[in-house]
Formats: structure tokens, C-alpha cells, sequence
């Protein structure tokens, strides 16, 4: 019933925008103990009459941005006595209200009716929360060996951002009727990454978080999971209604792997980023399950793919490379692999002096790449965007 509600919304944001959302799981496989729908995580209703004098006895946490009051805890009053009464729908802390005598999304008048209304019809939704969310993600993460994927998803996101709106045109790329979903850079993404989230996304989104915020944090609980640096995920990033709200093109936006130092300055530099912060930037190449690869080189960048650590910057200095270029084709090769490969955009980390001293440098200290990871990749995920708040 709770996904249902969700889609409602979905749908109905879908038709009026006429907009084509990608709309079931492509066929990604998923490896055994992959995060299953959320069956077991649902929605329940809750009667409580305060005509009798009692109180309420139920704690959430107002936010004014979100659609959701998340249960704090339980306080005794008429919230206990319905837990007594109904063990197999027992009001919890992780919970969240979705629904207040049929008012649901504007969480002001929700609390208003709490505090106002005799009877309340309560709808609501089990471990929904950030916490819950954040352990959902974890595990996609550890049970699909998937964090590469969803790093480069955030990273692809944030790079198309519309200069000078004050906001993004964010995760235009789940449509399928043009914009970003069609670009070559993120080959794989609309269909890969996405299909992997769709079960949280399907759960959170819209009620608890926005496509782009989840990616942005998808990506943060894969860095940490992969022992990476922890970051932290600010939120607040709109999602596109239409693939008409995404940039035009990628030109000028993203990378191309198969260019060298000029392209990644004209690139990083216009987004605010010095030589030193596209070489920290640089060292995020963790490579994804080999089945789960879209473009695809015949080998992986680093010979512990799925560890977030500074062996990328070793690696390029230690071995000589002819660079892949990104054209090649798909592979069957990925992670695992015992060729490790470059493209000319790696290589150029070595080949000018300027990257090359800071190569240098993450490659003998790890703790200051991340560091300088960390710093780089918080402002290129929040970049263009205004008014994000710390808290889900
Ligand atoms: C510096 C310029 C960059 C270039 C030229 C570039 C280009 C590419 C290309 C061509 C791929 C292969 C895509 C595929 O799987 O088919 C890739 C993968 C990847 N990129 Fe980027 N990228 C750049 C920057 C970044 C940044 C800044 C990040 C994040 C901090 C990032 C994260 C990733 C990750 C994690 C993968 C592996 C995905 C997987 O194996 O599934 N990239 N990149």
C-alpha cells in the first residue's frame, strides 16, 4: 500500500508532464541477498480518539521541507495504549507519519490536525527513515558490489548542472525520451544504475528524499562502505519533471576519457576546480561488477576495484599504460581483472608536471587524499545548487 501511495504520486507528476520515466527494472542481475522490494517494510493505519480526554503520546520530528513526520518516540498516552492493543501494529520510533486524516505531503497541516482534530486516521510507513534509508543502501552496496556504479552516477549527475539557475535541473536522466539519459558519458546509467536503486527509490522518493539527493547519498554510503572516506550528504536538490528541464548536451560538461590535461582543465576549471582538486577528483577509479560495466575496457583501473583507496595514483605511477580510449566496446572484463588499463584522461595525471606533483603526493598519503577527495567531491555534488540543509 506505502508504494502505492508513492506511485501514485509518481504517476500522476508523470502524466502531467506527459514524460516518458523509466519505469520498470531493466534486466540487471542481482547477486543473492540483493535488497529485496519493500514488502516487509509496510504501510500500517493507526485510529486514536482523543474525544476521551487522552493524549496523544507520540513524538515526530518536524521539518517543513519534508512530506513525511517521522516518529521520535512513544510517550505513553493514547499512541501506548493502541501499542498494547495492536502488537501487529505497533507505532515505532523509525516510523514515519505519511498521512493525517487524509492530508498527506504538506507536513505543517499534518501536525496542525494532530494537535487540533479528535479523532485521527493515521497512515503510517515502517522503518521510514533516514537511518533505515541509509542501512537499505548499504546493503544494495555490500550485496551487489555495486558502489562504483552509484559513485559515478552521483558524479555524472552533478557534472551537468545548469550554470546559473541558483539550482539544478537534477536527474533529468531517468527519462527516456531524450536529455541526459542520452548522453554517451552516462551509457549505463539510466538503465543500470537506476534499475539497482529502483528498489529504494520506489520506497523513498518522493516521501523522504529526491532522486538527486538519493544519488548524492548513494554514492556517499558506497565511498564509506568501500572504506573510503565518510562524507557527508547535504540535501535539498530538486528533481527534474521532464528530460526538457536537463542540459541540452553534454559538451562542455563532462569529461571525455579519451582527451588529456587541456580538456580536463577547460572542464574542472570553469566549475571552480584548481589542477590540484581534478587530480583528487581523479583518484575516485574504482571500477563496478564486471556484468554491471556499460562502456567497458578490457581490464579494470586499479588491481583491488572494489577498494576506495589511493592505489589508483600508485598504479599510474608504477606501470606504463597506452591508453584505452572509450570507444573500445563493451567487456566482459571488470572487476577481478588482472590487467589494469588507463585512458588518456588518466595518463594526463602523469604526463603534466603540474598533475603529476599532486599524482605524487596522493600516491605517498593517502589520509590527504581523502581529505582533499572529500573536500572536492562535497563541492562538485553541491555545486549550483542553493539552500541545501544538513538534514534529511
Ligand atoms: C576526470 C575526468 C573523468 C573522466 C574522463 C571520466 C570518464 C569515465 C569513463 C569513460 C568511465 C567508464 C564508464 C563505463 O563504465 O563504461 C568512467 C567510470 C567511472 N567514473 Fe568517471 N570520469 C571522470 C571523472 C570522474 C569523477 C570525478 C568521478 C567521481 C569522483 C568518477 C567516477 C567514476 C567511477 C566510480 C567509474 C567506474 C564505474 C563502474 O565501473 O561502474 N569519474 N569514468
Amino acid at each position: 500500500m506505502g508504494n502505492q501511495a508513492c506511485c501514485a504520486v509518481k504517476d500522476s507528476e508523470a502524466n502531467q508532464t506527459g514524460n516518458a520515466e523509466l519505469s520498470k527494472a531493466e534486466a540487471v542481475p542481482v547477486l543473492d541477498g540483493g535488497i529485496k522490494a519493500s514488502k516487509e517494510e509496510p504501510i500500517y493505519e493507526v485510529m486514536l480518539d482523543k474525544s476521551t480526554g487522552g493524549k496523544l503520546g507520540l513524538d515526530v520530528d518536524y521539518m517543513a521541507e519534508r512530506r513525511v513526520l517521522p516518529v521520535m518516540c512513544i510517550t505513553g498516552g493514547l499512541a501506548e495504549q493502541w501499542n498494547q492493543n495492536n502488537p501487529d501494529k505497533q507505532i515505532s520510533k523509525g516510523d514515519s507519519l505519511i498521512s493525517v486524516n487524509g492530508i498527506k505531503g504538506d507536513v505543517a497541516v499534518m501536525l496542525e490536525r494532530c494537535k487540533t482534530e479528535k479523532v485521527l486516521n493515521l497512515i503510517l510507513a515502517k522503518k521510514f527513515n533516514y537511518d533505515h534509508l541509509v542501512a537499505d543502501i548499504e546493503n544494495l552496496v555490500t550485496t551487489q558490489g555495486c558502489g562504483a556504479i552509484l559513485i559515478r552516477l552521483s558524479c555524472n549527475d552533478a557534472g551537468v548542472y545548469k550554470e546559473g539557475q541558483g539550482g539544478c535541473s537534477n536527474a533529468a536522466m531517468r527519462f527516456t525520451d531524450g536529455g541526459e539519459s542520452k548522453f554517451a558519458a552516462n551509457a549505463g546509467l539510466p538503465t543500470v544504475a537506476l534499475s539497482l536503486l529502483r528498489p529504494i527509490s520506489d520506497k523513498y522518493v518522493p516521501d523522504l528524499i529526491s532522486h538527486a539527493d538519493l544519488w548524492a547519498l548513494s554514492s556517499n554510503v558506497a565511498i564509506r562502505v568501500m572504506s573510503g572516506p565518510t562524507i557527508t550528504t547535504r540535501f535539498g536538490r530538486p528533481d527534474a519533471k521532464s528530460s526538457a528541464e536537463g542540459v541540452s548536451g553534454q559538451e562542455g560538461r563532462l569529461p571525455d576519457g579519451d582527451k588529456g590535461a587541456d580538456h580536463l582543465r577547460s572542464i574542472f576549471h570553469a566549475k571552480g576546480f584548481d589542477d590540484k582538486a581534478i587530480v583528487a577528483l581523479s583518484g575516485r577509479r574504482t571500477t563496478g561488477r564486471k556484468d554491471l560495466a556499460t562502456s567497458g575496457f578490457d581490464g579494470a583501473w586499479t588491481e583491488q576495484p572494489l577498494k576506495f583507496d589511493n592505489s589508483y595514483y600508485k598504479e599510474l605511477l608504477a606501470k606504463t599504460y597506452t591508453p584505452e580510449t572509450t570507444s573500445k566496446g563493451c567487456s566482459q572484463n571488470r572487476h577481478g581483472a588482472s590487467r589494469t588499463i588507463m585512458l588518456a584522461s588518466d595518463k594526463a595525471l602523469v604526463d603534466d608536471s603540474t598533475f603529476k606533483l599532486h599524482t605524487e603526493s596522493y600516491a605517498n598519503d593517502q589520509a590527504s587524499w581523502f581529505n582533499d577527495f572529500g573536500l572536492a567531491w562535497k563541492k562538485l555534488q553541491e555545486n549550483g545548487h542553493v539552500g541545501l540543509r544538513d538534514v534529511l
